[in-house]
């Protein structure tokens, strides 16, 4: 076995996903590339119904479980579709009369949009003004384009509560009791793309329309234990690895203090800076990506062009925006975050 193909040091991604993984979990894939765990196969080329890849599956949510200590009331399931689809399938399955988006960016305002193909859903703007008679409430905890946050988890009442925590999950210690559906695409925090975490409550799965296409019914991949369809099986492993990786790391407890620690020193040194600008507010400012921009905006290029030639890929905002974002998932060492001060103070100096 040739191990040592990927290099000891690397460049720093700050993209904002497919994101960085750690770097001992890909050593650790390489290595099992070719025989994973005895079988003389890879992961991705073994049966989806073998007792190994089961073994495999249920670990994975259980790993999930324990991390987030998921109460017995909900369940975790792991789907082969981009997290997208979440915006057709929760109207699809709950939305009967009207719901209620939190549009806070551009995810959520994508969601409302398609919740509205079906049927008039309400923006607000603010979380006080749900409707206590809504089919369930919806928003956004991490805006991943303009690194804006709700940090806050909304109190609607008895209006069932949905977020779509693509950028957040596992980043920091979570209480799920009061959510009936999260989901997340894996690929920022959890491992690569083609896998969807869903955690939801099981009296809310079971209010879900009926007569829903059989892949669209999430109570499809809860009975078939998120095996009904051939599931993204080098997906799940590495999303296995990293449950494994932040249990080590000390669980979400410390990694959420260390995302905190990496986000703050990015966001002083810009507040202690003239030569850098972020225009989101104090209490929404998110922990896993760092948007500002360059006071001479004309110098955009040339720092995303210099930043790229010292290893510190990736920090292209997106189109929408502009800018620069540094996104600081949990694969992303403080090393790192001080490698991009360092590079933001020589930049200007
Ligand atoms: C908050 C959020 N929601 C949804 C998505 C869409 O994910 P996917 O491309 O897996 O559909 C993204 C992707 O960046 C995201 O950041």
């Amino acid at each position: 076995m040739k191990v040592g193909i990927v290099r000891q040091m690397r460049p720093y991604n700050f993209g904002a996903g497919p994101a960085t993984l750690p770097q001992p979990i890909l050593e650790q894939a390489q290595a099992e590339l070719l025989d994973w765990q005895g079988t003389g196969m890879s992961v991705m080329e073994i049966g989806h119904r073998t007792p190994a890849f089961k073994a495999l599956l249920a670990e994975t949510a259980e790993l999930f479980g324990s991390l987030l200590s998921i109460p017995q009331t909900h369940c975790v399931l792991l789907c082969g579709f981009p997290a997208r689809f979440q915006f057709s399938m929760i109207p699809m399955s709950f939305l009967k009369e009207s719901a209620d988006y939190l549009v806070t960016g551009i995810w959520s305002r994508l969601a409302y949009e398609e919740a509205n193909r079906k049927k008039p859903v309400r923006q607000l703007k603010s979380v006080s003004t749900f409707d206590k008679n809504a089919d369930y409430f919806y928003y956004t905890p991490n805006e991943t384009i303009s690194g804006y946050a709700h940090p806050v988890c909304p109190e609607v009442g008895e209006v069932p509560l949905i977020a779509d925590m693509t950028s957040c999950l596992l980043s920091a210690p979570l209480d799920v009791s009061p959510y009936d559906l999260i989901f997340a695409g894996a690929q920022k925090n959890i491992g690569p793309p083609g896998l969807t975490v869903v955690i939801a409550r099981n009296s809310f799965l079971d209010r879900a329309k009926t007569g829903l296409d059989t892949l669209c019914d999430y109570r499809t991949h809860r009975t078939y234990e998120s095996n009904y369809a051939t599931p993204p099986n080098f997906s799940i492993y590495m999303a296995n690895l990293m449950c494994h990786w932040l249990k080590e790391q000390g669980g979400l407890v410390k990694m959420g203090e260390l995302n905190h620690r990496k986000a703050s020193i990015l966001y002083e040194f810009i507040d202690n800076s003239d030569a850098y600008l972020t225009e989101v507010p104090h209490e929404n400012r998110s922990m896993m990506n760092v948007v500002f921009t360059l006071g001479d905006e004309s110098l955009t290029e040339t720092f995303l062009a210099k930043a790229a030639s010292k290893g510190l890929l990736g920090l292209k905002g997106h189109r929408a925006v502009g800018g620069v974002r540094a996104s600081l998932y949990n694969a992303m060492p403080i090393e790192g975050v001080y490698a991009l001060r360092d590079f933001m103070a020589d930049f200007v100096s």
